[in-house]
């Protein structure tokens, strides 16, 4: 018997100008701290449409310099969301600051405003919203509330590059410090890496010498004059992210367009708007409100309520598609679960979403006929699901 063609969960988009920039590094042999890496942040800032921008070797990285830069640390504590990815939580452990949880909301998934401005207390010191699944987080609202109580604030973007917020800004670029991730899965991929968009210049120059050591630019290898980390993103790496960011626009409305495939095909088989909380059947991923615009960072549904995930995941492997599971509760997840007591049922539109959610194969260059063969899989996959 031969096994069906296989269609991977992602894919990243790679081409000769990825391989130009990336032998133009090799021949030059400057593979850490050269001229690729300054052009890189350049080129990144003048996209993004903001004075400054801080490569790093991965978006949890970023993060860290991000929470560093807040000054948070032991006593503070930061509302974020509980649903997300663990990196968006854990550097704040990395400074000895707490994250606290505030349910979602249930059409976005994003940390709901009314929950945190209700949770802000006087141990309060920050705000960490995460665009979740490329959808931007409430910003406007949440720069309101930060102003309001003095609370500092930063975007976990990891997942959003291209998004749009409610007041028409791109993510990152509304002069609060922001973090965009560059895993290979993600809109622009080099592999592993990082960039931080940071809150002004001198925010900038301390994450260039916290990412090197310690060191500031006019400084030799072994002085330092503070303690720093190895946050270095490589030259071969900011190669591959300029060939990428000079086709950014393209590889995200790519993504929109097999975005767009999956919405209308299972809407017309039937599955339910974001949010309809009385559906019983498939709930697909929200559509844009308003001036909002989702950069799609993955394609997942919830499956039907009473439907058993891990056999579809299972069901559909046995046809060729890759799914996954997505994303934890991270208060249920053991080093937070038994550090902090936390227990099921406090979050409880974060739990539903998070024991719901789906993701199926998702990349710039699928094509109509591969989103086809997803869904009628998915669809009679699910038919033997139930538990
Ligand atoms: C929301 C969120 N935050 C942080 C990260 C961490 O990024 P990295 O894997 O580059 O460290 C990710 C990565 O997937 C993410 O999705």
């Amino acid at each position: 018997m031969s096994l069906p063609d296989q269609i991977p969960l992602a894919r990243p988009s790679l081409g000769e100008r990825e391989e130009e920039l990336v032998l133009e590094v090799l021949r030059s042999g400057r593979l850490s701290l050269g001229p690729m890496l300054e052009r890189f942040e350049r080129e990144f800032a003048s996209w993004l449409g903001v004075a400054d921008a801080v490569a790093v070797s991965s978006g949890t990285t970023g993060l860290h310099l991000g929470v560093r830069a807040q000054g948070w640390g032991p006593g503070d504590e930061v509302l974020t969301s509980p649903f997300s990815f663990i990196a968006s939580a854990n550097c704040l452990l990395y400074e000895g600051a707490t994250p606290e949880f505030c349910d979602v909301d249930p059409v976005t998934l994003n940390l709901d405003p009314e929950m945190v401005e209700a949770a802000v207390g006087e141990s309060t010191a920050g705000i960490l919203p995460v665009d979740i699944l490329g959808y931007p987080a409430d910003m406007p609202r949440f720069q309101g509330i930060a102003a309001g109580r003095g609370l500092g604030l930063l975007e976990d973007s990891c997942e959003a590059l291209g998004a749009v917020d409610s007041e028409g800004v791109k993510v990152g670029a509304r002069g609060v410090t922001a973090t965009f991730a560059f895993y290979a899965n993600k809109q622009l991929a080099t592999g592993e890496g990082g960039i931080v968009i940071p809150a002004d210049n001198k925010a900038a120059e301390d994450m260039r010498s916290e990412r090197n050591q310690g060191r500031a630019p006019n400084m030799g290898w072994v002085d330092h004059d503070r303690i720093g980390f190895n946050y270095r993103l490589t030259d071969i790496q900011a190669a591959i992210g300029i060939a990428q960011l000079e086709r950014a626009d393209q590889l995200l409305a790519d993504r929109a367009r097999v975005a767009g495939l999956y919405s209308e095909r299972l809407g017309q088989s039937g599955a339910a708007p974001a949010g309809d909380g009385d559906s019983a059947g498939m709930v697909l991923p929200c559509s844009d409100r308003g001036s909002e615009r989702r950069s799609w960072f993955i394609y997942a549904i919830q499956v039907p309520r009473g439907a058993d995930r891990d056999a579809v995941v299972a069901d559909l492997a046995q046809r060729g598609i890759q799914a996954k599971a997505y994303m934890p509760a991270l208060h249920l997840l053991e080093p937070y679960k038994e550090r902090f007591g936390y227990r099921a049922g406090q979050f409880p539109v974060a739990e539903d979403a998070s024991s719901r959610l789906l993701a199926l194969p998702f990349f710039p260059g699928m094509s109509e006929a591969q989103v086809e063969r997803c869904c009628e899989a998915l669809e009679e996959a699910l038919q033997g699901s139930w538990v």
